[in-house]
């Protein structure tokens, strides 16, 4: 199965798709993640994509598309993977079925208010990448991980008027692909009736989603 969430930022996607990995033995993918891992690394790709994440700007669509293809021909996506973050534009999703056979698409829709609130309080482990929220998903120990003990940071790009940004990048490049997918019968939308319902249910829904037959 090649599951994408798709959804603007601070959706929940990487939340739901830790989870959805563990409950579907499928790796998780985010390529927000593969993309903070170059910058860590220092190397020159790093460098270069660094410039576009720190302003909340897309990665261009060949860059991104090329360190996705690196990831996913590991062997542990032989039997498929869960993607987080990719694809963000049109141009991606043709890229992507040149190589991957998406299986479904749940799109998960969250009124802005609550993802300027959601972003605005992020905590993220340096360590293991386990995601926290200093409001509604609190760590047992203040800036310390449950799961690996590890510091807990804010990520830079969770800066309000980034914040702002990347709802616009997402409304104008993003959002495009509901449509493209609606068109191919793939896609699920999914509209949590609270925002702050616990993660463990909300993917409880997600998976009844996946589970019924396409919507057309
Ligand atoms: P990326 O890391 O993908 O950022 P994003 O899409 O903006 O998504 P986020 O990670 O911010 O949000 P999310 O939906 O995963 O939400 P989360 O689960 O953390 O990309 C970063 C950058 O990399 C991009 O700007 C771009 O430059 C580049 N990039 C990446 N992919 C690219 C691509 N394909 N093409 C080009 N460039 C690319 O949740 C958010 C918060 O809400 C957390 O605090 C969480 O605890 C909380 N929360 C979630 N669910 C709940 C709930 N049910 N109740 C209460 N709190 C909740």
């Amino acid at each position: 199965m090649i599951l994408v969430l798709l959804g603007p930022p601070g959706a929940g996607k990487g939340t739901y798709a830790s989870r959805l990995s563990q409950l579907l033995n499928l790796p998780h993918i985010s390529t927000g993640d593969l993309v903070r891992d170059e910058i860590k690394a220092g190397s020159g790709l790093g460098m270069k994509v660094k410039e576009y994440s720190d302003k909340g700007l897309l990665v261009p669509d060949e860059v991104i598309t090329e360190i996705l293809k690196r990831r996913i021909s590991n062997p542990d996506c032989n039997g498929g993977f869960i993607l987080d973050g990719f694809p963000r534009t049109v141009r991606q999703a043709e890229l992507l079925e040149d190589v991957a056979h998406v299986t479904a698409v749940i799109n998960i829709d969250v009124p802005d208010e609550v993802i300027v609130e959601r972003l605005s309080n992020r905590l993220i482990c340096r360590n293991c990448g386990a995601i926290y929220n200093a409001k509604y998903l609190k760590p047992k120990r203040d800036m310390i991980c449950d799961k690996c003990g590890g510091p807990l940071y804010r990520r830079s790009d969770d800066d309000p008027e980034v914040i702002r940004r990347r709802l616009e990048v997402y409304r104008n490049e993003t959002a495009p692909l509901i449509y493209y997918y609606e068109e191919r019968g793939l896609l699920k939308n999914f509209r949590s009736k609270d925002p702050r319902a616990p993660p463990e249910l909300v993917v409880e829904e997600i998976l009844k989603l996946i589970k019924e037959p396409p919507e057309r």
